[in-house]
């Protein structure tokens, strides 16, 4: 899978060159490409967002060099989807995320300042996703988030393939909880069945302590 990102911040990305999703390109199980806006600027001082039409505080991203990027891009290849990141758009969950990672070419775009010209949303954006109801000061974390949260459950991302469909809400429940050595410290002990070796009780615990969890802290997902 490939992942194109526009961006005034590619800094703001670095996040994606570390961990899971570095290990997942370092083994060509995704390739990300950053493209700096900045470059696809307007006139000497490379302009990249201007003042909202009809007042108001804030930067618009201009629709010149957004579209002269995505121009770029598409004569190389289609895009299953171009998404815009942004607070207005759907909620990110993890049924969509799933979604996403079936797809072969996503390119997303980080607005910044005030937002985007709407212009290219019209023309160009095929899905918009938020990751949350609140505002952030750009796009560039949220496609961090969603970028970190599609390659890892890519085949291969993970060393251990049933790792990511053990997530939390990978069913739709939490996740049960997880202990590591050693077996007692301050005098809480690892429960039992967990040593026992028996994987069919162990399965059976994790499932019951899933939907346990899940009906007190997130009722609502049952
Ligand atoms: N840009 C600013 N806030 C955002 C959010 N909550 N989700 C996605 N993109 C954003």
């Amino acid at each position: 899978m490939r992942i194109d990102i526009i961006t005034v911040l590619p800094e703001l990305l670095s996040p994606l060159q570390h961990s899971i999703v570095k290990r997942a390109v370092d083994k060509g199980v995704a390739e990300i490409h950053v493209h700096d806006l900045r470059q696809f600027g307007i006139g000497n001082y490379k302009q990249v967002d201007d003042y909202p039409y009809g007042g108001g505080g804030g930067m618009v991203l201009k629709p010149e060099p957004l579209s002269d990027c995505l121009e770029m891009l598409l004569k190389e290849r289609a895009y299953d989807e171009i998404i815009y990141l942004t607070p207005d758009g759907i909620t990110l969950n993890q049924k969509a995320v799933n979604t996403l990672s079936l797809k072969n070419n996503i390119c997303l775009i980080c607005g910044h300042y005030k937002g985007i010209d709407q212009r290219i949303r019209d023309e160009y954006v095929t899905l918009e996703i938020s990751i949350g109801d609140y505002v952030l000061s750009g796009g560039e974390q949220a496609a961090v988030i969603l970028t970190d949260a599609i390659i890892r459950i890519l085949p291969g991302a993970i060393g251990d393939e049933m790792s990511a469909l053990s997530d939390s809400f990978q069913d739709n429940l939490l996740a049960p909880p997880v202990y590591t050595k050693p077996e007692i410290w301050k005098d809480r002990k690892v429960p039992e069945v967990l040593l026992s070796g028996n994987h069919k009780a162990i399965d059976e615990w994790r499932l019951e302590q899933a939907l346990e969890i899940t009906r007190n802290k997130r009722p609502d997902l049952l």
